[in-house]
């Protein structure tokens, strides 16, 4: 038999990896580092119980939007919920990409804005952030004079820096991008642990969406939820796109579950931020370098050892970060996901047995 062609573009790409290893400490993936709270097994327990198995699920998930809508005192046609915030980005490229049409991106930044453009057949540019990482609104104007992109992604608190842009730049690239017909992406997965957000700038005469997700505040990585905030008017045309019934019932439960606690999500919140403030405060003794954060990582490089040999050397110590090593611009960077105060704990002391 010979085999089906795959499309040439997606032939020729690499797929998507982040290398799992069985270890006593992972910090790899900028998940939770807690399970869900007391009380929210129960609460979803309740919920599945009153599911209706035979039946579709709610395809409008009226009653998560609803809460939703809530939290960020907006209207509930101005949220839209997928299977995590990765599917939301989907949707957003099969909506406003395709064929002919351009994403812009500014490196180095989440990987997966490009993948999923470049799959859903958008012609992807790559703007350059600053040495420091920062976002030279010079870059986006000479990226937007260039290429009027369709869509242009900002990341903030951007992955893998970790560094969140000032509050007035989401109206500094809106102004540039003004006068063109592109669409700005604000990707805030790790938004709540940061002091800003573009949510409140989202209006019907603007061209702006944010999308979060459940992974990483809401404990729920595995239950793949996420969202986004957009004009009422482009959300309906999300909807159009988006598989009929993508989002079950059970995740739907979950997720309306998991919006009672907000609370105590907000505390975890809290503790991740003074982690995060401890960790890079001791690393201040330790020779390496590290980035300012407002999300729920940093990054970090060693001044005399190599990226892939001192992440060895943790994994060593069954303690797993990410190797970005070897992604452009990060020469020798390692990302370290925010843990409990004793994973965080034992990955200071193997960082420090292995620099001293
Ligand atoms: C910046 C950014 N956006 C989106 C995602 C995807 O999150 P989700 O689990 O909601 O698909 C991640 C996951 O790590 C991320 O880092």
């Amino acid at each position: 038999m010979t085999r089906p062609q795959v499309r040439s573009d997606i032939a020729l790409r690499k797929g998507y990896h982040s290398p799992q290893i069985d270890v006593d400490v992972r910090l790899n993936t900028n998940e939770a580092p807690a399970a869900p709270p007391e009380g929210f097994d129960t609460a979803l327990h309740e919920a599945l119980d009153n599911i209706a198995w035979h039946r579709y699920p709610d395809r409008g998930a009226t009653a998560l939007r609803t809460k939703l809508a809530a939290r960020y005192d907006r209207a509930v046609e101005e949220v839209f919920v997928a299977n995590g915030s990765n599917e939301v980005l989907q949707t957003i490229m099969l909506t406003f990409g395709g064929a002919g049409r351009t994403a812009a991106v500014f490196e180095p930044t989440y990987a997966l804005h490009a993948h999923i453009s470049k799959t859903t057949g958008t012609a992807v540019v790559e703007g350059v952030r600053r040495d420091d990482f920062t976002l030279d609104l010079d870059e986006v104007r000479r990226i937007v004079e260039t290429h009027e992109p369709d869509v242009l992604f900002v990341c903030s608190p951007n992955n893998p820096t970790g560094l969140v842009d000032p509050p007035d730049t989401v109206d500094a690239v809106l102004d540039i991008m003004s006068g063109t017909n592109g669409l700005l992406v604000v990707d805030e997965a790790y938004g709540q642990f940061s002091p800003t957000s573009a949510v409140g700038k989202i209006a019907d005469d603007v061209p702006l969406v944010v999308s979060r997700t459940f992974s990483k505040t809401w404990s729920m990585a595995a239950a793949r939820l996420g969202y986004l905030l957009a004009p009422a008017w482009l959300v309906e045309e999300l909807e159009k796109v988006v598989l009929p019934y993508h989002l079950d019932a059970f995740k739907q439960a979950a997720g309306v579950a998991a919006l009672e606690f907000g609370s105590a999500m907000d505390e975890r919140v809290a503790l991740i931020i003074d982690e995060r403030a401890r960790l890079l405060q001791q690393m201040a003794d330790l020779p390496v370098q590290t980035w300012d954060s407002g999300a729920n990582f940093f990054l970090f490089r060693a001044a005399e050892m190599g990226g892939d040999e001192l992440w060895q050397a943790l994994v060593d110590r069954s303690i797993l970060v990410r190797n970005c090593a070897s992604w452009p611009r990060l020469d020798g960077c390692l990302r370290v996901t925010i843990g409990t105060p004793e994973e965080n704990d034992a990955f200071l002391a193997a960082l420090g047995e292995i620099l001293q």
